[in-house]
């Protein structure tokens, strides 16, 4: 299976780290395509817990080169922290950490735009790290990638570019953050540091596929926070879809030979928008305590709720899901009910059994849930599906029927060993 990818199937923070991680044992090359520090992937290796942001989950494996593709935008401060933190880990990333020199730069314009534009109306709950003002800039084409960077004037050039449009657009900017020296100033001495790692990605991963080398595709965030499938306008600035696997790395489509999508055994979902399954009160509060439901990114306290059968099947559909890996089951773990959304009522429509994609009917959408007796029993030890109570084993038989794909991993813990491959 040379070419995989993996995918959010909700709104990001499925524990797509864990699994990207698992699968690294079969990889040569773990590739990010899309989104940028907004992401938060943990990854447990014997106890010690490492968060990866920018940097691909694949680098905790010696042998696995590691790509940072066209479709991220990069944070230098934030990248270079990253590797310095697993260099004081003992992580050796030197010689198999590779940047696309068509990736775009988040700048320091872009983290200002963002502070004034998610304080009023129109604001999305962002992580304020730069993403949209970033990809916005790639979009207008005056993005700077990676690539123009490398060369000092090049780079100056580009900046009194952007600064001249903004000058026309953008009034409102602090003259520092569109200065082209300060700015030079600011980024200058990560340079050198990068150069190094910098290429034509896309061409080397071609090359690697065409090779059957094995590679790995890691989404960030999820099918919900995708910008065309996702919930517009509550939503990343990126392809968070299988898509964006490929326009994000430079692998022609049709060298992906498996998509695993990857939900959580419940929902949860940071920021603002509907999420029509969210439990509130004190319901939604146990289950955060119990999940430990705290962005890694921003800290900030994430919204729970149940199992969205629906969200669940237009992720399959929209990804073109083969299988499914399940998270953090051990969490429900206690709770005499479970449940699952399979409809929603949504007030003037007929029953709707597909997810919407109109924002106002998901703002009114009233879910109907099947449910399901729960179990009372620790699951964190469990390693195979015998291990399982029968009525875990009922509930995810029951979400492989929903979602008509099948479930190949069940992960019961953040450890690596914490997995119950089916
Ligand atoms: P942005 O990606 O910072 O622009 O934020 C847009 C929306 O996506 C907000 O609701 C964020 O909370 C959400 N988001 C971005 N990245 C992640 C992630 O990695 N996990 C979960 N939610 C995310």
């Amino acid at each position: 299976m040379p070419v995989r990818l993996i995918v959010g199937a909700q709104w990001g923070d499925e524990g797509k780290g864990k699994i990207v991680d698992l699968l690294s044992d079969d990889a040569d090359y773990v590739v990010r395509y899309q989104g940028g520090a907004n992401a938060g992937h943990t990854v447990v290796v014997n106890g010690e817990t490492t968060i990866l942001h920018l940097i691909p989950s694949g680098i905790l494996h010696p042998n696995v080169r590691c790509v940072i593709g066209n479709g991220v935008v990069i944070n230098l401060e934030v990248f270079f922290k990253e590797l310095d933190k697993l260099a004081e880990k003992n992580i050796a990333w030197q010689g198999r950490m590779r940047v696309s020199e068509r990736a775009h730069l988040i700048l320091p314009a872009h983290r200002a735009m963002e502070e004034a534009e998610e304080k009023g109306p129109g604001a999305v709950g962002t992580t304020l790290r730069g993403i949209g003002p970033a990809y916005r800039d790639k979009m207008a084409r005056i993005g700077i990638t990676i690539g123009e960077f490398l060369h000092r004037n090049r780079f100056l050039e580009a900046l009194e570019r952007q600064r001249t449009w903004r000058e026309r657009t953008v009034p409102v900017l602090p003259k520092k953050a569109v200065d082209p020296e300060a700015v030079e100033a600011e980024l200058a001495p990560f340079r050198e540091r990068i150069a190094p790692m910098v290429g034509d990605t896309g061409l080397e991963l071609y090359r690697a596929a065409r090779e059957g080398k094995r590679i790995l595709l890691e989404g960030a965030q999820g099918t919900m926070l995708d910008v065309d499938h996702g919930t517009y306008p509550y939503v990343t600035s990126s392809s968070a879809t299988a898509g964006g696997g490929a326009t994000g790395s430079g692998i022609p489509p049709r060298f992906i030979n498996e998509v695993m999508g990857v939900t959580k055994a419940y929902t949860t979902r940071v920021g603002l928008g509907p999420f029509p399954t969210e439990m509130l009160g004190s319901e939604g509060a146990a289950l955060r305590d119990q999940g430990a439901e705290y962005g890694v990114t921003t800290g900030r306290p994430r919204r729970c709720g149940w199992l969205d059968g629906l969200a669940l099947r237009h992720a399959v559909r929209v990804n073109g899901l083969d299988k499914l890996a399940v998270t953090k089951l051990d969490v429900l773990s206690g709770w005499p009910t479970l449940k699952i959304a399979t409809a929603y009522k949504v007030s003037g429509c007929d029953l709707v059994v597909e997810f919407p994609g109109r924002i106002d009917f998901l703002e009114r959408a009233e879910p109907l849930y099947e449910e399901f007796p729960g179990w009372s029993e620790d699951i964190s030890n469990a390693r195979s599906w015998s291990d399982l109570p029968e009525t875990a084993r009922n509930y995810l038989k029951r979400i492989q029927e929903i979602a008509d794909v099948p479930i190949a991993l069940v992960s019961v813990g953040s450890a690596r060993d914490q997995t119950i491959a089916l």
